[in-house]
């Protein structure tokens, strides 16, 4: 057979075979050399045509622009590579499989500072944090017993930081994790309740459970309506019940969530009795006020 010892004959090959079917098919093909052709509409991508498998990105599933069977079979098409997106990653080996799944797992983590990581090395210890940084500490290597760690204090007393040091060191560990404000949260709820919204509302609220870790910060900065409150204690009593892991950073007091939220939602954050909650309070001064703390 020709094309058993010549690729370009196997790619010609393959490409005859596939417009063979596409002409069998009763579907009107719109990519057809000669039609019109619009931006967002790709004449040809992986996929339509089977492609050795060299010629794609093992790390981004793009097209390698300059692969000798890319350019036959675009040349053989008669096309132009228009809205075809080819691999622009760095030269270099490609990642492993289990560097991929870490760089999945810290985009999915929505960790803020990506440029300067808040992490437990650059904590400096002070008075009035030591509680908390140790509780936190533990959380984070997975040596406590309680699922649910709660952060308290005024602000600036580094609530965030360490909510951001525990997520990244989970991280390291190989776990998944999920940062994101409260406020922000509800927003992302919100929208997803409306008509036109991309995702449904359940297929939101699944993607923040399905960490191992999430990370709620800025309790008591949103706007609280019946139902913000409903949903808030529906996604904390979740993990509660299933005693999976919940790091949540707040300025406000036991009685302040039991009023302007919800009593169910104040005892599980507040729980001393089960084991399965650290509350621990933040007494710091302000440490944004010692010109130490850069943005937020
Ligand atoms: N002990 C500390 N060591 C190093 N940096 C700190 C420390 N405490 C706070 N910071 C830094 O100070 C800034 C403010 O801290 P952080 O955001 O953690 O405060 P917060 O308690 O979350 O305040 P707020 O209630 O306003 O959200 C951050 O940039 C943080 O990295
Ligand atoms: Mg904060
Ligand atoms: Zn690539």
């Amino acid at each position: 057979m020709e094309h058993a010892s010549n690729p370009l004959a196997l790619i010609r090959q393959r490409i005859i075979g596939a417009r063979q079917a596409r002409q069998a098919s009763s579907t009107p093909q719109t990519n057809e050399p000669g039609m019109p052709n619009t931006p967002d509409e790709p004449l040809w991508r992986p996929g339509l045509d089977p492609l050795p498998e060299d010629s794609i990105c093992p790390t981004c599933s793009r097209m390698f622009r300059a692969h000798p069977a890319i350019i036959a079979t675009l040349a053989a098409k008669g096309m132009r590579a228009v809205g075809v997106r080819f691999c622009e990653c760095p030269p270099g080996p490609p990642p492993s499989y289990s560097d991929q799944v870490a760089a999945q797992r810290l985009k999915y983590a929505n960790l803020p500072h990506a440029d300067s990581p808040r992490t437990f090395a650059n904590f400096t210890p002070r008075r009035g944090t030591e509680g908390a940084r140790s509780a936190a500490w533990e959380y984070a290597t997975g040596m406590a017993g309680y699922h649910m760690l709660v952060l308290t204090g005024q602000a600036g007393t580094g609530k965030s930081h360490l909510l951001e040091a525990v997520a990244r060191e989970r991280l390291t560990l190989g776990g998944s994790a999920k940062y994101e404000t409260v406020p922000h949260l509800l927003d992302v709820l919100r929208e997803a309740y409306q008509d036109d919204a991309k995702l449904g509302f359940l297929d939101v609220f699944e993607r923040y459970q399905a960490a191992d870790l999430l990370v709620l910060d800025d309790l008591g900065a949103e706007t609280v309506t019946p139902w913000v409150a409903e949903k808030l204690t529906t996604l904390v009593d979740e993990r509660y019940r299933n005693g999976r892991d919940l790091a949540i950073a707040t300025n406000l007091l036991r009685e302040d969530v039991a009023r302007t939220y919800h009593e169910r939602l104040a005892s599980r954050l507040w729980d001393a009795r089960t084991g399965m909650v650290c509350s621990v309070a933040l007494t710091a001064t302000d440490y944004r006020a010692l010109g130490g703390g850069r943005g937020r």
